[in-house]
């Protein structure tokens, strides 16, 4: 159902690679909300095809970037407002990805040439695409960024292993920059701490079908779909938050605020 929250909105998406994608499912939300977008992800995603199907369905352009290219990013944002017809009024950044844990490193045993790879596609990029929109002056006034995150940048969860850390800088880069940007042009920064979900990434996470059925259980209203994310991201993206900044938004079902669960202990 449309509420046209996003009609006259221009918008760029990162990350969408396939159908469970959090960002697919944004994406497809912001247009039926009558956004104009444009999704990108990286060269390597382009391989699955599958982001062409999207783009072709919302009539979106694909314009592949790798989020840690200084070159690819400014011309993403070029191709952007070119052909959406003016600055920005809202991107999502989705994207997370640890070296570490794809070669199976624990904790206690990281490769750090991989852990700094881990922080430049997961956090620095976050840093790089705010600064290159701000330089290049391409949102509009009170526009609004978002990322994705997650509770182990504040929580210990042993599995997340060096993406925990990445979290932490990514929810850091949204508070620092938050206030440039609003200073700036009144434009917002936030991030969205999401529930487990069924996704390449999520499901990358060693013993993470035990993790999600357990964060279901602690959570009183069950783990939030990625639908709900994309809901949440809509309304984000809208003129009715427009004075919410520089904020780590729990979207988990209320996992956040749990101490005990007879439903855990029950199973
Ligand atoms: N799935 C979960 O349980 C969960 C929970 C909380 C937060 N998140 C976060 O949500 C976001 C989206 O992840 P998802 O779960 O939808 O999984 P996903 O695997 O569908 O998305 C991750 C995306 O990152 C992209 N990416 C990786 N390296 C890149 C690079 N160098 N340049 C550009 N893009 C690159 C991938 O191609 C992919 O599209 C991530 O930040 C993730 O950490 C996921």
């Amino acid at each position: 159902m449309s509420n046209n929250l996003l009609a006259g909105k221009r918008g760029i998406i990162f990350g969408a690679l396939d159908e469970q994608s959090i960002a697919w499912k944004v994406a497809e939300r912001c247009v039926e909300e009558g956004a104009k977008i444009t999704l990108t992800n990286a060269p390597v995603a382009m391989r699955f095809g599958k982001i062409f199907e999207l783009g072709k369905a919302l009539d979106a352009e694909v314009i592949p970037a790798d989020a840690t290219s200084q070159e690819d990013m400014d011309s993403l944002i070029d191709k952007s407002v070119e052909l959406l017809g003016g600055k920005l009024d809202f991107v999502l950044h989705s994207i997370g990805m640890s070296m570490n844990v794809r070669k199976g490193r624990a904790y206690t045993d990281l490769n750090y040439d991989w852990m700094l790879k881990t922080f430049d596609i997961s956090a620095v990029s976050f840093h790089r695409l705010m600064q290159t929109l701000y330089k290049k002056d391409a949102m509009n006034d009170w526009g609004s960024i978002m990322a994705l995150t997650y509770i182990a940048a504040q929580r210990t969860f042993p599995d997340y292993n060096e993406m925990a850390e990445s979290k932490a800088l990514l929810e850091s880069f949204a508070r620092s920059f938050g206030y440039h940007f609003g200073k700036k042009n009144k434009v917002r920064v936030n991030t969205i701490s999401q529930s487990p979900t069924w996704t390449t990434a999520g499901s990358g996470i060693s013993g993470f079908k035990e993790f999600f059925d357990y964060a279901d259980k602690m959570s009183p209203l069950g783990n939030a779909p990625a639908e709900n994310c994309a809901d949440f991201c809509v309304t984000m993206f809208s003129d009715l938050t427009k004075h919410i900044t520089m904020q780590n938004l729990y979207h988990d079902g209320g996992f956040s605020n749990m101490g005990m669960s007879p439903d855990v202990l029950e199973g």
